[in-house]
């Protein structure tokens, strides 16, 4: 295990903790870990920040000023040195805490499912796995951005857990006033718009393994993993 780099694919419904256990298993194995949920969020401020998207109701995409603006979109991850986190930086800044707000939240899945927006990032993520040593979470990285990984995991777990995990994060970020109520609608219609979108629509790979974690502490997850990965 340790000489031979693999992919290791995460995908996954919206808050079923992806993230938290890919950055474990990359830190135990020593492998990059990229957020690709993080890249469409990133995409998204963008065009928010550009006006491209009206979040105020009605909502509304300008689909030609956005398919000229991703030219313009740089998107990288760097490690903050006091805590060791994984940054999202766009364009040059930390938007690490912007991209997970409730207006963002409620714009991706709208942008995730754009084509054009779809194969952009789909060139950014090949490239990261250029080298293998990855461990990728998202929708579709066992389906369609890398159907030969080496190890797949599909994670899910039940609506009130996820949702108490994502008003924890935003607490956590600073967000005091978004309620439990409005976490888990976003949550539902999330969980909609992924399966039913018509272009890479998140669904389990046929050879993926499946983690229910609803009653799982991080611990646990990375005894599974362990007896896996052996
Ligand atoms: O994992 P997340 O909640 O941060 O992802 C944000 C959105 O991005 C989510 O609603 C679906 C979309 N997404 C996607 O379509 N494909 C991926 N590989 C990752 C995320």
């Amino acid at each position: 295990m340790k000489d031979k780099k693999i992919i290791i694919a995460i995908d996954g419904f919206s808050s079923t903790g992806k993230s938290t256990f890919a950055k474990k298993i990359a830190s135990m194995l020593n492998y990059l870990y990229i957020d690709t949920g993080a890249i469409y969020r990133a995409v998204t401020l963008d065009c928010l920040q550009e006006d491209i998207i009206k979040s105020v109701s009605p909502f509304a995409i300008d689909m030609d000023r956005l398919v000229e603006r991703l030219s313009c979109i740089r998107i990288d991850f760097t490690i903050e040195q006091e805590t060791g986190k994984s940054i999202t930086v766009l364009n040059g800044k930390n938007v690490e805490n912007r991209i997970r707000s409730m207006e963002v939240s409620e714009a991706v899945s709208q942008v995730s499912g754009i084509s054009e927006v779809r194969s952009f990032v789909d060139s950014i993520l090949k490239k990261f796995g250029e080298k293998k040593g990855i461990v990728m979470d998202g929708r579709d990285i066992g389906t369609t951005v890398f159907p030969d990984a080496e190890l797949k995991i599909f994670m899910t777990a039940n609506t009130e857990t996820r949702a108490a995990r994502r008003l924890s994060e935003l607490r956590s970020k600073g967000d005091t006033t978004t309620t439990l109520e409005e976490v888990t609608e976003n949550i539902r219609k999330r969980d909609e718009m992924d399966q039913n979108r018509k272009i890479s629509p998140l669904r389990k790979a046929e050879d993926a393994i499946v983690l229910d974690n609803s009653e799982m502490t991080i611990e646990d997850q990375m005894k599974w993993i362990k007896s896996i990965l052996k």
